[in-house]
């Protein structure tokens, strides 16, 4: 008789009396249907996947602490900054971002960095990339330039032809673009990035003032890329290279670290440098140069607990832009008001209804409010009312609420596109001529081999938006195409 802690039982904790023969009528069978564990077995196997992310689907993720080392009280009256040395648990989930489940960790793909942080008063999500820009400055052009980064309808291939067709018409996507083929387009696993939440999102101080700011997350390992060749091979080799490198890293007790800083911009200043630069300050193709705002240090992330479930946190795990907690604020930048409807939505159907009742999403703080039953509703309220009573005399807040205040809003509601205003070009040139001889080397190099395949057209229609760049940049990709051909 087995030990009643080990005793293998159905999910309906019955004892199973025998886990390697079928019930069967005779030595040969048929079976017979009475085996309620072996259609348990078989009926539970079947519904093991879930729906993958539909985008960033491979992705490794572990658990850390968050330590305040910096004081930004005086821009945010958020708890979890509220003290230096305070601590806060976090979830951290790496990815890439056009593959599927199974796909090589070194493709040459931004990757994602998301950062939950379990605060006293609700979830934190930062949902951020290794890049500090984005390829696109509208949220209308996600599904068609996701669909670029994943197969060809009728080949089931990725292909060269559809991602520079994209890029080639979406000129805004050349500050990424350009990121994308340097080498930071393929680090050396998840420890050696840097991280950054790429929107601008706001600070909103107890005095209830607003600062608009970017997140950065700095690594404490030093940034390291696999040259293109190398992560080619890594690819056939091991394709979970970052996946093992992070868990391996984790397991022998070496913790990676970033260090978490915030540039800061006050609404003059921003009024102000819109209008010397003309870029927008919520336009996430863009940067903040650093000479303009400073990074302010804030505090360290380390990540220090592997999952003892994959599918149970990394898999499950369900982030959200939408998830900020008092202190900390939104700002209007197009691609984040789109995310924040995107990310619940997609797990609503990825997950399940219920999904923010699981243990990874569950919040570490009291959690109080009226929705209901639906599938899996573990932690449905208990006997507590389950509408909200209605105030006889209202109380509403002002502004946002949580005394964050409102925005002054400007202009007039309609579709404005923005090439026909925007400068998508300098701060593309600015990063490549930031670049040393041998990176921007590297650089044409990769454009070239990614390029090598298309249309005349579509090289054409590109080419000139290096060029227009900065000339070196053009003239060094339309150089190493003609000798990637020959
Ligand atoms: C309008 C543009 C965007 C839309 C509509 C969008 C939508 C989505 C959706 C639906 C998911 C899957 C969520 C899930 O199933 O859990 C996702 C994942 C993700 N997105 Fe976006 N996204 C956008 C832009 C961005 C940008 C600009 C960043 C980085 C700054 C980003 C970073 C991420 C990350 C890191 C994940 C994976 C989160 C995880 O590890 O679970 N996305 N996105």
């Amino acid at each position: 008789m087995d030990d009643k802690a080990t005793q293998l039982t159905t999910a309906s904790g019955i004892p199973v009396a025998d886990n390697q023969n079928s019930l069967s009528a005779g030595r040969t069978g048929p079976l017979l249907l009475q085996d309620a564990h072996l259609i348990e077995k078989l009926q539970h196997f079947n519904r093991e996947r879930i729906p993958e992310r539909v985008v960033h689907a491979k992705g490794s993720g572990a658990f850390g602490i968050f330590t305040v080392t910096h004081d930004i009280s005086a821009y945010t009256k958020a708890g979890l900054f509220g003290a230096v040395g305070k601590q806060t648990p976090t979830f951290a989930r790496f990815s890439t971002v056009g593959g599927e489940r199974g796909s090589a960790d070194t493709e040459r793909d931004p990757r994602g960095f998301a950062v939950r942080f379990y605060t006293d008063e609700g979830n934190w999500d930062l949902v951020g990339n290794n890049t500090p820009m984005f390829f696109i400055k509208d949220p209308i052009k996600f599904p068609d330039f996701v669909h670029t980064q994943k197969r060809d309808p009728q080949t089931n291939l990725k292909s060269p032809r559809m991602m520079w067709d994209f890029w080639s018409r979406a000129p805004e996507s050349l500050h990424q673009v350009t990121m994308l083929f340097s080498d930071r387009g393929t680090p050396d696993g998840y420890r050696h990035m840097d991280g950054f939440g790429g929107h601008t999102f706001s600070l909103i101080s107890a005095r209830g003032e607003r600062v608009w700011v970017k997140w950065h997350l700095k690594t404490q390992q030093g940034v390291k890329n696999l040259s293109a060749a190398e992560a080619v091979r890594l690819a056939g080799a091991d394709p979970d290279y970052a996946q093992r490198d992070l868990f391996a890293a984790i397991a022998r007790g070496e913790f990676p670290r970033w260090n978490v800083s915030v540039q800061v911009m006050r609404e003059e200043e921003r009024l102000a440098w819109e209008t010397r630069t003309n870029w927008s300050a919520f336009d996430l193709t863009k940067v903040w140069p650093h000479a303009d705002f400073p990074r302010l240090p804030v505090g360290q992330l380390e990540l220090n607990r592997n999952p003892d479930n994959y599918h149970g946190d990394v898999e499950q795990v369900a982030f959200s832009p939408a998830n900020v907690v008092p202190g900390l604020g939104l700002s209007p930048d197009k691609m984040l008001q789109g995310r924040l409807f995107a990310y619940h939505d997609a797990q609503l159907y990825r997950v399940g209804t219920n999904h923010q009742q699981l243990p990874v999403n569950r919040p570490r703080c009291p959690v109080h409010h009226q929705q209901r039953d639906g599938a899996m509703a573990f932690a449905n309220g208990g006997a507590s009312t389950n509408y909200a009573a209605v105030n006889a005399q209202g109380t509403s807040p002002r502004g946002f609420g949580h005394g964050d205040p409102g925005w002054t809003l400007d202009g007039v509601a309609g579709r404005y596109d923005s090439r026909a205003t925007d400068d998508d070009v300098t701060q593309a040139g600015n990063l490549y001529r930031i670049l040393s001889a041998s990176q921007q080397g590297n650089l044409v190099h990769n454009i070239a081999g990614a390029m090598a395949g298309v249309s005349t057209e579509i090289r054409e229609r590109q080419l000139a938006h290096f060029a227009r760049a900065d000339g070196a940049y053009g003239a060094g990709v339309r150089a190493a195409l003609a000798k990637a051909r020959k």
